[in-house]
């Protein structure tokens, strides 16, 4: 019989800490309700020692997954671990996450401590742990660069005080494919009470090889892989979900191993990351990408039409990809009723009941009245964009530009407030869209700084909609903010305002705000 293997998945951990992925809690709690549906074994939400926010993010997943594990990343210090206690009450299955790095270089420069400091540290650090959780996971960290020898002895440690899961990460990338595996088998022969415990591996992609050396790890008895959704993380990124558990599903035949994740539900979670983070999939990233299952060249097209399996080695609707998607067909008009777009989102697998479908069907015969065709991306695009939004302070009244090569722009726009008040304000600016932001700002009264503005098309017709992105920082934080209209213009400004709702609702909450001290956590 095939291996299980476990899938823990680290998006809203390691995912949401690489620079300008920050979610805000709705866009975490539907990160987490679709990674439960994707069926991960186990998700970790945050790090609840480093910040209010991730406290209480952490604590509202924890009170809402059922199915998957919920983890909490800890220092190995007393007082991380009491606020992952008190971040996962809730949960039904909760995973205390701790670390310690072990490598010569993070032990000399980064912890100040001898080894037989950090093999103390550890066992004290998990006994402390093991006395209110049972699930505890040590992670061994730059396990990679560190004396193998050691690492057994740490996790070996770990287990006597009452580890059941210990990790082996490679934190920088560093690692060739066939020196990791070779290095996990020996991991799993030599340390001592290893049969007690489950082997876990977290590969960082700095050099590409995330997803290989994760692959060779489990040929060599890893028995469970650290990952996120669209490979997001930390510099060049995690080793990526989708493209481990569909490996370990297309080629069973080697590996003899598969994971219970939903495979179907694969593309709709890879959407929903891109959508609250804003950090696009590249068109050719495998299993997700744009084109992963596209064949442009006539050869290719002949034999898929000919048959499948001769340039498919897994088909779109395996990882979700609804069919034809590739195509972009229209598949609705002004005329189509209620039934027929709830079954289109069925197909698209996309969900949406009660006042988010009446919204979305509102939406959708707007975009209905004003474009001659709507597809199946500008359907996905108003399902995604309804989801995971914050309560907003500001809401969008009218607004006019007045631009030209002579005039410079200007920019007019009336906001109204939460408490029903209305402001009008007027700006010039360098373009359009600088005015409208910059009287957006006086009105507010804030001038946070954009670090991000793309702009983009859903479809390629020419009565496609506008798809804007934007980043905003303020006070050393930053949120996302995504709009779409039939207009550029617009689109910039709902995507700005998003953002500026999740700043204002995230400082009047008080919640978010790291301490100096806290946001230098070493990891
Ligand atoms: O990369 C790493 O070492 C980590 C650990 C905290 C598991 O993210
Ligand atoms: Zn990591």
């Amino acid at each position: 019989m095939a291996r299980s293997i476990y899938i823990f998945d680290t998006t809203l951990r390691d995912g949401e800490q690489a620079p300008g992925c920050s979610m805000n809690l709705p866009e975490k709690i539907d990160v987490a309700r679709r990674l439960e549906k994707l069926r991960v074994d186990v998700m970790e939400a945050g790090f609840p020692a480093s910040s209010p926010g991730d406290l209480e993010s952490v604590k509202a997943i924890a009170g809402i997954v059922k199915d998957s594990s919920v983890a909490g990343l800890c220092r190995s210090l007393e007082k991380d671990i009491d606020a992952a206690r008190e971040a996962l009450a809730p949960a039904v299955q909760p995973r205390v996450h701790i670390f310690l790095a072990t490598s010569p270089v993070h032990m000399e420069y980064k912890l100040k401590m001898t080894p037989d400091q950090v093999l103390e540290t550890t066992a004290a650090a998990v006994r402390y742990a093991k006395k209110f959780c049972s699930d505890i996971e040590f992670s061994a960290e730059d396990a990679f660069r560190s004396d193998p020898d050691f690492v057994c002895r740490v996790f070996g440690a770990a287990i006597t005080a009452g580890a059941v899961t210990v990790n082996f990460p490679d934190t920088v990338g560093y690692a060739m494919t066939e020196e990791f595996g070779d290095r996990i088998r020996y991991i799993k022969e030599h340390t001592p009470g290893m049969d007690r415990a489950r082997l876990s591996v977290h590969c960082h992609n700095d050099l590409g090889l995330a997803v290989a050396n994760s692959l060779a790890a489990v040929r060599n008895g890893a028995d469970q892989v650290e990952c996120t959704i669209n490979g997001l993380g930390e510099r060049a990124g995690n080793a990526s979900l989708e493209e481990i558990v569909m490996s370990l599903r297309v080629r069973k035949d080697l590996f003899d191993a598969d994971t219970r994740i939903d495979a179907a539900q694969i593309y709709a979670a890879s959407r929903l990351v891109t959508q609250v983070t804003g950090v696009k999939v590249q068109p050719n990233k495998a299993v997700v990408g744009e084109n992963a299952f596209v064949h442009e060249a006539g050869i290719h097209q002949h034999g898929v039409l000919a048959n499948r399996a001769t340039y498919e080695i897994m088909t779109p609707e395996s990882v979700g990809i609804p069919k034809n998607r590739a195509a972009n067909r229209m598949v609705l008009g002004k005329h189509s009723g209620r039934h027929a777009f709830e079954e289109r989102l069925k197909e698209l697998g996309l969900q949406a009941e009660g006042p988010l479908l009446q919204q979305v069907f509102a939406q959708f015969k707007d975009l209905a009245d004003k474009k001659k065709t709507v597809s199946d991306r500008d359907i996905e695009a108003l399902v995604m964009g309804a989801v995971a939004s914050v309560p907003e302070t500001w809401t969008l009244d009218h607004w006019a530009v007045n631009t030209g090569s002579a005039l410079g722009a200007s920019g007019t726009i009336r906001l109204r407030y939460k408490d029903g008040q209305a402001k009008k304000m007027v700006m010039l600016g360098d373009g359009p869209v600088h005015a409208i932001f910059q009287a957006i700002n006086r009105i507010i009264g804030k001038d946070p700084e954009l670090e991000l503005y793309e702009i983009g098309a859903i479809t390629g017709d020419a009565s496609a909609q506008g798809e804007t992105m934007v980043k905003i920082s303020w006070e050393g934080r930053r949120w996302n903010g995504r709009g779409i209209s039939t207009d550029i213009i617009e689109s910039s400004i709902k995507a700005y305002l998003a953002a500026i709702n999740a700043m204002e609702w995230e400082f009047a909450a008080g919640a978010g705000q790291r301490t100096a001290a806290e946001g230098a956590a070493p990891l």
